[in-house]
């Protein structure tokens, strides 16, 4: 008898289907059990990553140090700046549920603290001196009419942040009383 060259030649020159079934099996059971290690991997750093909490603070509200205290600000325009900016720009942050679910909970604190650290408009006495605060108060036309404040992805997780442009008028012509908005670059000083 000859023995075949090839194994599976008996049976007409290709593997048995059972056995190439048993490799395909084998093959599938150790990428689930690849799959499963990198989900749980996965898990484990999403935990851990809870541990890691930002600091969420709101600090005290002092009313003399506000920016109504120190500069004119038109009825119509006040609501509308704690409305669509106060979550960033004031001291009374209402902290959103996904603020406290890492990796989100890092991004919406570092906006909050960096926002305020440029603005705080109930800390307005933070404002390093007159000119930079006027800069500051200049520059709000160009923000909201270019969409550059609120910014996008607050806008579109806060609908009522969208600010019409009947608002972004009456924000523009008291912001415009406090000259033309800075050029870029000469607006930061920190
Ligand atoms: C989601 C948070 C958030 C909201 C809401 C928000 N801002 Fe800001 N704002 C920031 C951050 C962060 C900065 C710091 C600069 C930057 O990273 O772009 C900033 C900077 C600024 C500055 C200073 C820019 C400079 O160059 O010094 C002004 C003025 C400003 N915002 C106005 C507004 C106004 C007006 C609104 C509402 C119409 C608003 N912001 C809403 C986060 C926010």
């Amino acid at each position: 008898m000859v023995e075949p060259i090839f194994p599976g030649e008996n049976s007409g020159g290709r593997p048995r289907p059972k056995q190439r079934d048993d490799a395909t099996k084998r093959n599938l059971s150790m990428n689930m059990i690849r799959v499963k290690r990198i989900a749980l991997a996965l898990a484990a750093v999403f935990l851990l990553a809870q541990f890691v909490q930002p600091k969420r603070t709101n600090p005290p509200v002092v009313p003399s140090r506000s920016l109504e205290a120190h500069v004119q600000v038109p009825q119509d325009v006040l609501p509308i700046l704690k409305r669509a900016c106060g979550d960033c720009h004031s001291s009374e942050t209402v902290w959103p549920w996904y603020s406290r679910v890492a990796p989100l909970s890092w991004l919406v604190a570092d906006d909050v603290n960096v926002g305020r650290s440029h603005v705080n408009f109930q800390d307005w006495e933070a404002q390093e001196n007159p000119k930079e605060a006027a800069e500051h108060l200049a520059l709000i036309c160009k923000l909201v009419r270019e969409k550059g404040m609120p910014p996008l992805t607050y806008r579109m997780l806060h609908k009522e942040s969208r600010l019409s442009d009947k608002e972004i008028d009456a924000i523009c012509s008291w912001s415009q009383s406090f000259g033309p908005a800075p050029e870029a670059g000469e607006e930061h000083h920190h």
